[in-house]
């Protein structure tokens, strides 16, 4: 796995908006999995300056987004989908018929949209690059401890780990589903490259895990070990807990004199 530690989320941010920006001018009409949650916030930035300098554009990408809370209005502040307009969507020229999310409400059928989206994903070649956060618990997506590690795109009962973590978003007395649509871990392992970015000292253990511990449900993202291109953008805070970090640091400015 490449491993990038950088010293602060802003350069996260920019070393991880580069790998993207660089597929999107390789493959304009790339396909791009992508993500929700604080941590992605500072590359969409980026990305929106870079659409909006002339040097990227988004009119040929299309987009699939990990997961989305279950039976809830994509008009609704906290839909994942509302995210999405406001960080990316609404600032860049890409085609809105070409986002997707797995957005289901309580009168369809899970299953269906599930297998829906899984048919779209591959009718349009394949996921080009994933963009992953990480949970405190080791989750990617909503792919939470104990999730098979060959799972599709399916609903998933939120952990309470997952549900305090992301509390923080929602008011006082707000309603905080706990339940959402989610790409399975094998649906992700089918993307032809992943690009994990983490921030922040919460993120740490959870790194440690995925890089260097055993592959195993208890930590969903320690399956990338066996992905062939992964890149993992973290912030030094999130690098406490890799034993060899020196190494991973060495092998990476290795990789940019080479
Ligand atoms: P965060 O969420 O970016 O808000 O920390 C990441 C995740 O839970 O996957």
């Amino acid at each position: 796995m490449r491993v990038i530690i950088t010293d602060d989320a802003k350069q996260a941010a920019l070393e991880a908006a580069e790998i993207i920006i660089s597929l999107i001018k390789r493959k304009p009409d790339c396909v791009l999995g992508l993500a929700t949650g604080s941590t992605p916030i500072g590359l969409y930035e980026v990305l929106v300056e870079a659409f909006k300098s002339g040097e990227v554009s988004f009119s040929s990408v299309s987009t699939f987004n990990l997961d989305e809370y279950y039976d809830m209005s994509p008009e609704h502040h906290q839909s994942y989908r509302y995210f999405m307009d406001q960080h990316l969507f609404s600032k860049v020229d890409i085609k809105p018929e070409n986002t997707f999310l797995p957005e289901c409400s309580g009168k369809q059928s899970a299953e269906e949209v599930a297998k829906q989206y899984e048919m779209e994903i591959k009718r349009r070649g394949g996921i080009d690059l994933q963009l992953l956060g990480i949970g405190e618990n080791g989750h990617i997506g909503f792919n939470e401890p104990g999730s098979s590690l060959a799972s599709r795109t399916r609903l998933k009962t939120l952990t309470p780990n997952t549900l305090e973590a992301n509390s923080r978003l929602f008011e006082d007395g707000e309603f905080q589903p706990t339940l959402a649509m989610t790409m399975g871990v094998g649906t992700i392992m089918d993307a032809k490259q992943v690009l994990i970015l983490a921030t922040g000292t919460n993120k740490s253990e959870a790194i440690g895990n995925m890089l260097l511990g055993s592959i195993t449900s208890a930590c969903p993202a320690s399956i990338l070990q066996m992905h062939p291109h992964v890149t993992a953008v973290i912030d030094r805070d999130a690098s406490i807990d890799i034993e060899n970090s020196d190494y991973f640091e060495l092998s990476e400015s290795n990789r940019r004199k080479l």
